[in-house]
């Protein structure tokens, strides 16, 4: 599978299999995401177009990068990625600056639970939650109110074969507090969920491509018209 950023490299990998140096050629951090997830990540964000997208768990900026990314492609939306370690945050930075991504990316450097709290209410279209796994459901709890109605929530490392995951029946807390949720069984793991969802769906307001009707007003004939006052001209 194509890395977006460079190297080729195919196959997901368990964290704890040795692959993991070769899979990311030590170049980005050994816990990062498969690049199976990053695609996944990279086709959610240019499909939904968030205007507001919060990571936790920046690391080495690899996922910071697939997102900054999608957001650059869709020409829409920015992001806030928090990460507690100073020194990781920093060189993120400078990576994410390098790779000419910064102008949608801010490097919060601070906890996550902390970062989450100074959100505004209600402001947030996506999110990928990605710190230490037993972090993941305070994160999920803390943004219950900072979530838009329809907003979506990417959670990393559920896997029930995940050594530490595993551990933690993460998977079923998720199973037993969302009424929308998509499991992936990568090795790792991934879950895709809605927990605010809306009463009823409404027109979404977050298409790159202006409708016509909104260019042209509507007594504008549309073409089907055009050819059926040619027909009957003819
Ligand atoms: C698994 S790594 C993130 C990997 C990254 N998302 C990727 O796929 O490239 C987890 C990161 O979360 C950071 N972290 C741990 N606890 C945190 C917290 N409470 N707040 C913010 N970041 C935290 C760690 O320093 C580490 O860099």
């Amino acid at each position: 599978m194509r890395n977006l950023f460079g190297n080729t490299i195919i196959g997901d990998c368990h964290p704890e299999l040795p692959r993991g140096l070769e899979y990311h050629r030590g170049e980005w951090g050994m816990g990062s995401a498969s690049i199976e997830e990053a695609w996944l990540l990279y086709g959610l964000i240019t499909s939904c177009k968030p205007q507001l997208v919060i990571e936790t768990g920046t690391e080495t900026g690899w996922t910071t990068a697939w997102i900054a990314q999608a957001l650059t492609d869709a020409a829409y939306g920015r992001l806030i990625t928090v990460e507690k370690d100073q020194k990781k945050a920093q060189a993120a930075s400078e990576r994410i600056a390098g790779m000419e991504l910064a102008s949608r990316v801010e490097v919060v450097c601070d906890d996550s639970l902390k970062a989450i709290a100074s959100l505004s209410d209600y402001s947030v279209d996506f999110a990928f939650l990605d710190t230490l796994i037993h972090l993941r459901l305070l994160e999920l709890q803390a943004l219950r109110t900072k979530l838009k109605p329809g907003a979506i929530v990417v959670i990393h490392d559920t896997s029930p074969q995940h050594p530490m995951a595993g551990n933690t029946k993460l998977l079923d807390e998720l199973q037993k507090n969302c009424k929308s949720i998509l499991h992936i069984n990568s090795p790792r793991g991934i879950t895709i969920l809605q927990p605010n969802l809306p009463d009823k769906w409404v027109r979404s307001e977050r298409s790159c491509i202006p409708s016509l009707r909104f260019i042209f007003p509507t007594w504008f004939p549309g073409p089907r018209k055009i050819k059926r006052w040619f027909r009957q001209a003819t």
